[in-house]
């Protein structure tokens, strides 16, 4: 059997980037609109800091405003929602993602739940987890599951009737993915911790999203020959003489042996979820002007 078609996240991401950067060039040139983003991290988490520094380099290179806001690890959670109350009502401010995970002191959801749901490009509000998963257009879909659906659609087409298999549960990846995949019909079933014979559950998918986190957990006799595997895990492991490296939560050398299609770890979903925050967000600032959405 031949190796697996390697899905080249960070060309997708480069191809979203681009189709965003001309829409905001259009909103500037017709409405003298740029939209704005604004992170808020709380703490010093390393890997947090890197992603928010990320986000706000990608927000400027296509063209719209970063509002970064960070605040001390003490901050309180009457300081946060004070600063998210004044975010809603800034008019330069279109999307708002407040970064995760929050200090002990804080309550996330209550936080989450804080932000204008118009304004809330990471879709954690109820109100639009709530609208993904009762099948309202209007959500604002999480960019981690959105950035794979992407993928998965341009690999597959039309995705009804596929059998899909989520391994992971999380509000962040797990879930909202596999109502995005029922979504495109296809018959879902979701994996954790506790499902009994994970390995013969993977092995019905013809789509397989692995969002555990637990490295290279996904071995290659796990996957049924020819399906197409989207793998969101980020695991940094030891890799000899004091140096690390990242691998995902299938083993790929063994995946690329058995899957038709396969994400590498780097540059396959990492790179779309960011791409995703951009789109979201420039759709946002659109519906809020009374502009229609860009199809993008
Ligand atoms: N932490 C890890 N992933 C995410 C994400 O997608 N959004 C936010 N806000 N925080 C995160």
């Amino acid at each position: 059997m031949t190796d697996a078609t390697i899905i080249d996240g960070k060309a997708f991401a480069q191809n979203l980037r681009g189709k965003i950067s001309t829409v905001v060039e259009r909103l500037k040139a017709d409405h003298n609109l740029t939209p704005g983003l604004a992170v808020v991290l709380v703490g010093e988490d390393a890997a947090s800091q890197i992603y928010v520094r990320n986000k706000g380099k990608q927000t400027t290179e296509v063209g719209m405003n970063s509002f970064e806001h960070r605040l001390p690890a003490e901050t309180t959670e009457d300081e946060l929602l004070a600063l998210i109350g004044k975010l809603n009502k800034d008019p330069a401010v279109n999307g708002i993602l407040v970064q995760l995970p929050l200090p002990d002191q804080i309550n996330a959801s209550r936080v989450l739940d804080a932000i204008d749901p118009d304004k809330d490009v990471d879709g954690f509000h109820v109100i639009n987890t709530g609208r993904l998963a009762t099948g309202n257009p209007d959500a604002m879909v999480p960019c981690t599951p959105l950035g794979c659906l992407i993928m998965l659609k341009d690999q597959l087409g039309n995705l009804s009737g596929k059998r899909a298999f989520v391994l992971g549960r999380s509000n962040i990846v797990g879930k909202p993915m596999a109502a995005l995949l029922l979504g495109q019909h296809c018959t879902v079933t979701i994996g954790h911790s506790r499902t009994k014979d994970l390995a013969e559950e993977c092995r019905r998918a013809d789509i397989l999203v692995a969002a555990v986190g637990r490295e290279r957990m996904v071995k290659g006799d796990w996957i049924k020959p020819g399906a197409t595997v989207i793998d969101v895990g980020i695991n940094r492991i030891a890799a000899g003489e004091g140096k690390t490296r990242l691998v995902g939560d299938v083993d790929f050398d063994e995946a690329v042996k058995v899957a038709g299609a396969i994400t590498p770890v780097p540059g396959g979903v990492g790179p779309m979820t960011i791409a995703c925050l951009l789109r979201n967000t420039v759709v946002a600032a659109c519906l809020q002007h009374g502009l229609e959405a860009p199809d993008i």
